[in-house]
């Protein structure tokens, strides 16, 4: 028997994710098949439950459904309760559970597969959306000595900041973008959602440490935030790895086996 996967997004048509998981399952040898399906933009929930009820295991959810999966689910982890959004279901037993994996991602794809230690950083975040709001709660649960969040509109990354407060150790700090001049961190991590518009950050010079990384979430185009890090001297990653370690880790949850993800990310590069 094999068993169904898909992701759900609208447009799909460029997503990855039925490679990789395709590659994961051949080097696991599981027997699965995984799809890719367009979910009209006002029929999402009618998609996801005709899939679970025609046998469908599990699915991923990308733009714009996370927030709308969020209350699909019926039951929740942690991780996704603190994102506000759910990018991996499980059907089982006519329970819709929810899962967010892109946090976990973000953090196997820095410690892992950048050599990029959080413990001790000092780490800023651009953005207060939903990406932002996402990876929160497992950046801090590496124990960085602090978390800034900047946004355009300063009101928004302060509610999230405030969000966050007592739920993690570290109470994450807010600000403009103008606030940031005269300061350093050595992990910027760009999560507003400039890279797909290749809109640049007011961002001011010297933000970048000299030994610090600057991670664009965004992958497959070199973006403004890119190559701004890059000419300050910083050393930049985008969000491939990020992509393959949020599949990495919903394929564990559904299966029980950890994929490598190494050989995956050569191949997507190749
Ligand atoms: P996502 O789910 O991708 O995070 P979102 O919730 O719409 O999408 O959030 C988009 C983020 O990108 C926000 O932080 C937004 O800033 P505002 O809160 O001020 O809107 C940020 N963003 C989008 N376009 C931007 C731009 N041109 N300059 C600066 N920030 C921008």
């Amino acid at each position: 028997m094999t068993d169904r996967y898909a992701v759900f997004g609208n447009p799909i048509s460029h997503s990855k994710s039925p490679r990789i998981h395709a590659l994961f399952a051949a080097q696991t040898r599981q027997n699965i098949s995984y799809e890719a399906l367009l979910a009209p933009l006002d029929g999402f929930a009618a998609a996801v439950e005709a899939f679970a009820s025609s046998g469908g295991k599990g699915a991923n959810v990308t733009v714009p459904f996370k927030e709308e999966a969020f209350r699909l689910a019926t039951s929740l982890t942690p991780r996704a309760q603190a994102a506000g959004a759910v990018n991996t279901l499980s059907f089982a037993e006519g329970v819709i559970s929810g899962d967010n994996t892109d946090g976990a991602g973000l953090v196997r794809d820095l410690k892992a597969n950048l050599g990029c230690d959080i413990q001790g950083k000092h780490i800023l975040l651009l953005g207060a959306g939903g990406a932002a709001r996402g990876v929160i709660l497992p950046l801090s649960q590496e124990q960085p000595a602090a978390l800034t969040i900047a946004n355009r509109t300063e009101e928004r990354a302060f509610r999230l900041a405030l969000e966050f407060a007592g739920r993690t150790d570290v109470l994450p700090e807010a600000c403009s973008f103008a606030q940031l001049a005269g300061r350093e961190f050595d992990l910027v991590i760009n999560a507003t959602s400039t890279g797909l518009s290749a809109t640049e950050l007011p961002l001011p010079p010297h933000l970048f440490a000299p030994r610090g990384l600057a991670y664009e979430m965004v992958y497959g185009q070199q973006t403004p935030f890119m190559q701004q890090a890059r000419a300050a001297g910083c050393r930049v990653a985008d969000g491939l790895g990020m992509l393959v370690e949020q599949a990495a880790e919903a394929f564990f949850g559904w299966r029980g086996v950890r994929p490598a993800t190494g050989p995956v990310l050569v191949a997507l590069k190749g």
